[in-house]
């Protein structure tokens, strides 16, 4: 055999290897709180060529060290102080479970090829199912994030409520919903429909009729409607009763993208932010943002187990009745043929720690979420966004006396400050076409003294703008 061939599959330097990579691991989880930054801004242009020197020296540099390297220049999801978008810091043995599924590499699409990763996923799913409230049952899978499995549910939808004449098809959509709503929509050749949401950024129940007939009146055959729990960028749940109960009164698929926020069907205490999610037709879930799991792993289920296998079939029935649903050839239902075994993270986490871990992780989070509106409150130069119900939080600095003063851009640039030093991470969104900081606290060890001296870093640097805007203006 080739020499080179006899290394790269070598177990003895694997097992060298590999144990340095895990101790290189265990040092950075056990010092990574205490580096000065979470994010080190270099220019996109400036890492590439950092990499590319890499790259044109193959064995310059020994796996140990690349390891060292990707480490320290990546952004650190373990750090208390990333507060930024919505993924996870990666439980670490979940994410020994994904070195497990890479390494097997059982394409489980079809039982034959992963026949106990197969398995796992099925029970991850009835898992799922039930505390959705649909009760213990294997309808449905886990699919390759949040924006894949809005493309599946809305296939399915198609497949289930398309008419027999040939008008467009619509689906309801928020105008708060994930850009994967819109784009999955379209993907299917339907129109997404917008609902405008009422004063707590919810689809507003009295405007969902309107929007409708509006549609129908342009000739649009609307099949169904896509609710939020959560929403991306304010972390506000719609009322799903209400929802349903539209869609119930008029035959219309209900899909709840819970790709953020159905994680509470872990957490007692907030369960109540999703009542009504058992009525939903099909249910989003991701793992790899409220639940601790290395992207990508989401669930998607379905309240009628026979649905989930109308991804490409019309007439699911037919399957059941000839007994060839084949639950655990997993690939005859979702997009992905070749599969990665994402269940086995799952498995593996929950085998070790229970249900309690998955249900301390989302009530933490929330708790913080509310901890620090709380702290915003005690700060007269700031003002929240919306009334938070999540882990997401949405703020700005507001004390600019001067009216010539532009707040989007103030606070635009603080958010450019505070990445720029890396001490902090967090993100910025539009609220009503204003502009807000935006934090999403996804660690669950972010203190509420994190969280103070951020926002103390947050009103310091407004006030530097400030004057540096006012020196600069009395300048010129
Ligand atoms: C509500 C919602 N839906 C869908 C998605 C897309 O999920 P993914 O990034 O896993 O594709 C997101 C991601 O932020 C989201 O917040």
């Amino acid at each position: 055999m080739n020499d080179l061939l006899k290394q790269a599959y070598d177990p003895e330097r694997f097992g060298v290897q590999g144990h340095q990579v895990i101790d290189i691991l265990q040092n950075y989880l056990e010092n990574v709180a205490h580096k000065d930054q979470v994010y080190n801004q270099v220019e996109p242009e400036e890492e590439y060529q950092f990499w590319k020197k890499i790259w044109n020296k193959p064995s310059g540099t020994t796996y140990p060290e690349l390891i060292r390297i990707l480490l320290e220049r990546s952004i650190h999801l373990h750090h208390p102080h990333y507060i930024g978008h919505q993924v996870s810091p990666a439980a670490p043995l979940a994410a020994l479970g994904g070195l497990l599924s890479d390494f097997m590499n059982n394409g489980m699409g079809i039982y034959e090829m992963g026949g106990p990763a197969s398995v796992i996923e099925s029970i991850i799913v009835e898992w799922v199912s039930e505390k959705v409230g649909y009760g213990a049952q294997r309808g449905g899978f886990l699919t390759s994030g949040g924006s894949l499995a809005n493309l599946t549910a809305l296939l399915v939808a198609r497949t289930a409520k398309r008419p027999d004449d040939n008008k467009p098809l619509g689906i309801l959509v928020s105008a708060e919903s994930h850009y994967s709503v819109d784009r999955s929509v379209r993907i299917l050749d339907m129109v997404p429909i917008p609902v405008p949401v009422n004063s707590k950024l919810q689809i507003d129940p009295a405007r969902i009729e309107i929007v409708h007939q509006e549609a129908e009146n342009r000739g649009i055959r609307v099949i169904g409607m896509v609710g939020n729990a959560c929403t991306t960028a304010t972390g506000t749940y719609d009322d799903l009763h209400q929802l349903a109960d539209y869609c119930t009164s008029r035959d219309l698929w209900f899909h709840v993208d819970g790709a953020h926020g159905a994680a509470v069907i872990f957490a007692p205490k907030y369960r109540h932010l999703i009542d009504g999610l058992e009525r939903a037709d099909s249910v989003s879930m991701d793992f790899h943002k409220m639940l601790m799991i290395p992207a990508l792993c989401t669930a998607l289920v379905f309240k009628r187990p026979l649905d989930s296998y109308r991804t490409y079939i019309q007439d699911a029935q037919y399957l059941f009745e000839n007994g060839g649903e084949e639950w655990f050839n997993v690939a005859k239902r979702s997009i992905e043929c070749t599969k990665y075994m994402m269940g086995v993270k799952v498995f593996l986490l929950r085998q070790q720690f229970g249900d309690a871990l998955f249900t301390d992780f989302v009530t933490r989070l929330y708790d913080r979420g509310h901890d620090f509106v709380q702290l915003i409150n005690n700060f007269p130069e700031l003002e929240l966004g919306h009334e938070p119900e999540s882990n997401i939080v949405c703020f700005r600095f507001n004390a600019a006396d001067n009216p010539d003063i532009d707040l989007d851009l103030l606070n635009q640039n603080i958010r450019k400050a505070i990445t720029h030093e890396g001490n902090f991470y967090i993100v910025q969104t539009k609220i009503r076409g204003v502009q807000y900081l935006r934090c999403t606290i996804m660690n669950p060890f972010t203190s509420k003294e994190d969280l103070k001296v951020l926002l103390t870093d947050v009103v310091e640097k407004g006030y530097q703008i400030i004057s540096h805007t006012r020196i600069t203006s009395n300048e010129l």
